[in-house]
Formats: C-alpha cells, sequence, structure tokens
C-alpha cells in the first residue's frame, strides 16, 4: 500500500472516530481479584438476600477477604420488641462467612438511631438499664466470639456537626459513659476481637474528626479496651485531594488499627458536575484511601470495606437513599464489572 492511500486511510478512520462512528467502546477492564493485590484485608458489606444471586457470590469470594453484615448483626434485626433476640439472619451471614473462609466485621452493637422499646421500658431505672445494655452486648458479641475479629461497638457516637457528641437513649440513661461502657461488656464478651469506635464524614469535617479523637483520647485515658478506629469513607467526588490522607493520618497517629469500614462514593448531588467527571473522582479517591491505608505499618492496616458489592447492591440504590436511582457509588458495576474506581485502587496499591 502505497504510504499517501495508508495516510489517506488512517486520517479517514481519525475523522471518523471524532464523528463518533468508527468508536469501539473501551476494552472492559479485567483486573487481579481486589483481595490479592491489596496489602490488608479487603471487605465488603453484604446481605442475606444479595447472597441468594450466583454470580454475586462468585464476584464476591473473588474479590474479598472480609464481610460486614450491612443490616443482620443490627439491634433492630436482633433485638425484639419483647425482649428477646433473634438471630437468624445474622447467623446465615456469620455462617457464610465460615463456611467461605472469610473474616467477619461485627457491625454494630450500639447505634444512636436506635431506642427500642424493652430499653426505653427501663430508661427510668439506671441499674435495670444497664443490666439491660449488659445482657445486649454480651448476647451479641459473645455468640460470634472466636469468629467476629473486630466490633463497630458504638457507631456514631459525635454529633452530625461535629459540635460535641449525639444526643441518645444510651447517653440520657448512662451519661458519655455509654460508650466505655459498651466497650467493657464487649471485650467481657470477647476477649479477642478489636474493639471499634466507627463514625463518617471524619475526612470532610475536620471540627468532627477532632471531637471524634478527643473521644479516643479520653477513653484511652481511661483504659478502656478500644483496639481501633473505623472511618466510615463515605464521599461525595469532589472532595478535596488529601483530605482522606490527612483523616487517616490524625487517626493512625492513636497508634490503633484502622478500618476504612463502608467506602463508597456517591455520584448523586452536584447536577452541574458531569458523570463523567464524578466518575473520575470516584476513582481518584479509591486511590487516595487505598494509598493511606497503605501507608500505615502493617499492625494499624485493619481492612478496607466497601459498603456494597456492585452499584446496585449499595444502600445508595434503595430508598430511602437511592435520589436518583441510578447512582454508582462502588467498584464494580451492576453487571460486576470492575470501574476505574477498581482500578485505581489497584494501581494505587502497585505502588504502594
Ligand atoms: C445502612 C444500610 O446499608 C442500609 O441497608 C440500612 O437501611 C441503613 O443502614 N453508616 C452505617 C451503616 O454505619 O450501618 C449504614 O448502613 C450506612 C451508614
Amino acid at each position: 500500500m502505497t504510504p499517501s492511500r495508508r495516510a489517506v486511510i488512517a486520517s479517514s478512520l481519525a475523522l471518523a472516530a471524532c464523528r463518533g462512528q468508527a468508536q469501539t467502546p473501551p476494552a472492559p477492564l479485567t483486573l487481579p481479584p481486589l483481595k490479592r493485590v491489596a496489602p490488608f484485608p479487603v471487605g465488603a458489606a453484604i446481605s442475606v438476600g444479595a447472597l441468594e444471586d450466583p454470580a454475586y457470590r462468585a464476584l464476591l469470594l473473588a474479590n474479598f477477604s472480609q464481610v460486614t453484615a450491612d443490616w443482620e448483626m443490627k439491634m433492630e434485626q436482633i433485638l425484639q420488641s419483647d425482649g428477646t433476640f433473634s438471630f437468624a439472619k445474622a447467623d446465615l451471614i456469620a455462617e457464610f462467612a465460615r463456611e467461605n473462609g472469610l473474616r467477619l466485621h461485627g457491625h454494630n452493637l450500639i447505634w444512636y438511631i436506635y431506642s427500642p422499646e424493652p430499653f426505653q421500658r427501663v430508661a427510668g431505672d439506671r441499674s435495670a438499664f444497664e443490666r439491660a445494655y449488659a445482657n445486649y452486648i454480651l448476647a451479641v458479641a459473645g455468640r460470634y466470639r472466636g469468629q467476629a475479629v473486630g466490633w463497630d461497638v458504638v457507631n456514631e457516637p459525635v454529633a452530625e456537626d461535629g459540635e460535641g457528641y449525639r444526643d441518645c437513649l444510651w447517653r440520657q440513661a448512662l451519661g458519655m459513659n455509654y460508650v466505655a461502657t459498651a466497650l467493657k461488656y464487649a471485650r467481657q464478651a470477647d476477649p479477642e476481637a478489636v474493639l471499634f469506635l466507627n463514625d463518617y464524614n471524619l475526612e470532610s469535617n475536620p471540627k468532627k474528626r477532632a471531637t471524634f479523637l478527643r473521644l479516643v483520647e479520653d477513653l484511652m485515658k481511661q483504659g478502656a479496651p478500644l483496639g481501633g478506629l473505623g472511618t466510615q469513607t463515605h464521599l461525595e467526588a469532589d472532595l478535596a485531594p488529601g483530605a482522606i490522607k490527612a483523616a487517616i493520618r490524625d487517626l493512625a497517629a492513636t497508634g490503633l488499627k484502622i478500618h476504612v469500614s463502608e467506602f463508597d462514593v456517591t455520584l448523586q448531588g452536584h447536577p452541574l458536575t458531569s458523570r463523567a467527571a464524578k466518575l473520575n473522582g470516584q476513582a481518584r479517591l479509591a486511590g487516595e484511601a487505598a494509598e493511606a491505608l497503605a501507608a500505615l505499618p502493617s499492625a494499624q492496616r485493619y481492612a478496607f470495606t466497601t459498603w456494597g458489592v456492585r452499584d446496585k447492591d449499595s444502600w445508595l440504590r434503595h430508598a430511602p437513599n437511592a435520589g436518583d436511582g441510578d447512582d454508582s457509588p462502588l467498584f464494580f458495576d451492576d453487571d460486576g464489572r470492575p470501574k476505574a474506581a477498581a482500578a485505581a485502587f489497584e494501581r494505587a496499591l502497585g505502588r504502594s
């Protein structure tokens, strides 16, 4: 073929490509399994319902080495209105983890949003309340003793705006000591599990992070059996570069284990920003979070957990958080294909 003919063909292909006529879709990403690349356990929030899908189970087992129950181990599921406990759903999660050699992270024992009837009935009697409080924590954490590698003992203790701590039934009944008391009973129930405080917006709200760390410091000073800090890392795609690194740096300065405990990056909101730009932001943040956790001493790298497996499994695709219904917050798309965020996560770890 003469050079001029080759040039003509090349330029016409280029022109057609510019017009989108000859564009071929980008080749689907093929990545090594996440858990093979990471120098820490890679976890996912799972649910009993999602486990019924064989494709979901295959994707989960290929990429993740740790699981957290999305809701089955929460008080709303376990504590019945008559004060009895139902572990049926929680046991299904634990059994799946055990059968598949997955680490199990317990979530969560005490959360400000719950004020169930059995506790309200004794709210006026401090010793009765503490007995019920102890009984619940001992029963739940005790049930998975020897299997749960860690527990979110108190979830989201800091006020939304970072000004002080949440008002909740637990604090009304026991004072702020409800946190240390929960840690005490969790340690009594399970001598081995790493006991966590877990909260969100610690990256985007330095005041909230400082208030969280003041509580941590108080607990450590009083010798509470606190072993780790969970930063949920539910992010927006435009979070400033460096915010994740600063948060993990500050949390790790305590010397405690660090869990990126509920990673996702929503594409909801910011209507003026294109979906493509938000997906780029999502990938940037996945890389920064991976790099920040990998940079810690190995003894402090507890795990990196995404809050779901595929986009369609995300809590951000289901009421009441579903927004426009087509959020894409995780590492795998609805069909289980890895996204740019997964590639950025692995690239960052390859550099670490
Ligand atoms: C969410 C679950 O994903 C939803 O399925 C449920 O309806 C509400 O709770 N921070 C937490 C998690 O600590 O427990 C929440 O999980 C998400 C925010």
